[in-house]
């Protein structure tokens, strides 16, 4: 038995090693392992074999029979690994071959514009934040510095839900939100949707803007023109011209418009800014110091500088459009100019 076991040990050895695939592995593994196979017919024999030669045969049926097993499983496993290999080398995509004319999506202009803005501000160091949309009139107008009786709320023909609830006719309504649970220094940035009862060539009822604020204990109107002057060149190119206008709104003393050269004529006038070679874009100011006090911070501490731009109307001047409507048509050749 003895001599059996160590010659079924070298015929497996050799024989596995010739099978050519996997069928013939497997007919092999019947031969020498199945029910009647070559090896367990010989194991059979166990108990013919006299008593003191027991552990010394029983030990080299062991090591045969997982000699035997292991020689198998590793053929197989090689098998097995070829397969693979095979149907991976067959299921190779080629990436480099042209594709069929696919169509890409852009984003919307105004969503364009509203990442380039957010990030120049991103890289001057400001925060991201953002407010709700329906927004309570305390935020929106009266806590900054707008009360009930003011004449300014003409300006800002708003949508109420209720006598106190609207949607925000400004994104200056986060100014007051972050004044209350912000400490100082800070400098904020908000872009948002905002509502007002308009609606014609050059406004629609809801539009975008971006608020900036910056908080901080010695900030003037001087570090927000250069502020802005920095944004503009950033945003319409280091030949940008920009104008400050005196003007006036309730939250900032003193207040002031920002107009840019054309970015379309540069200046010679085009049909975009009617001939007169620059383009309103912003207002801005001084930070009230009562708006300050009313909302926690102390004026005599901090000063401020804020600014709110009207997203919607910096992407059309960024894509030469004169009608706000088509920002919200959705008409394919219009939107192909976002990035
Ligand atoms: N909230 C103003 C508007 O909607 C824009 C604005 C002006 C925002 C001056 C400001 C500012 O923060 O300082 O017309």
């Amino acid at each position: 038995m003895e001599k059996e076991l160590l010659m079924i040990k070298e015929e497996v050895a050799e024989l596995v090693n010739k099978a050519v695939d996997k069928k013939a592995l497997n007919e092999l593994k019947v031969y020498f392992l199945g029910k009647t196979g070559k090896l367990t017919n010989l194991l059979k024999g166990m108990k013919d074999v006299p008593a003191q030669d027991k552990p010394r045969i029983g030990a080299l049926v062991n090591e045969v029979r997982k000699f035997v097993e292991s020689t198998f499983l590793s053929k197989e496993e090689c098998f097995a690994q070829k397969e693979l290999d095979e149907k991976l080398n067959n299921e190779k995509v080629d990436i480099t071959l042209p594709s069929k004319n696919m169509k890409k999506g852009a984003l919307h202009p105004v969503t364009s514009m509203t990442d380039r803005l957010v990030d120049i501000c991103v890289n001057l160091g400001f925060t991201v934040v953002d407010g709700p949309e329906i927004e309570s009139d305390y935020y929106n107008f009266e806590a900054v510095n707008t009360p009930k009786s003011h004449p300014a709320r003409d300006m800002q023909d708003s949508f109420y839900f209720t006598e106190n609830i609207l949607l925000r006719t400004q994104t200056t309504a986060v100014q007051a939100r972050a004044m209350e649970s912000m400490k100082p220094p800070f400098k904020i940035v908000v872009p948002g949707k905002t509502y007002r009862n308009d609606s014609d060539a050059t406004h629609s009822p809801m539009f975008n803007q971006l608020e900036g604020l910056v908080v901080d204990e010695n900030v003037s109107m001087a570090d927000l023109k250069n502020m802005l002057s920095i944004m503009m060149k950033r945003l319409f190119g280091e030949d940008t011209l920009i104008r400050f206008r005196p003007s006036y709104f309730p939250f900032t003393e003193p207040s002031i418009e920002v107009d840019v050269s054309c970015p379309q004529c540069h200046g010679k006038g085009c049909k975009l800014c009617k001939d007169t070679g620059y383009l309103e874009l912003l207002g801005a100011g001084v930070v009230n110091p009562k708006v300050l006090d009313y909302n926690g911070i102390d004026s005599k501490k901090y000063k401020g500088f804020a600014f709110g731009i009207g997203i919607d109307r910096a992407s059309m001047l960024f894509t030469n459009n004169t009608d706000m409507r088509s920002l919200f048509k959705n008409d394919i050749r219009f939107l192909k100019q976002g990035r």
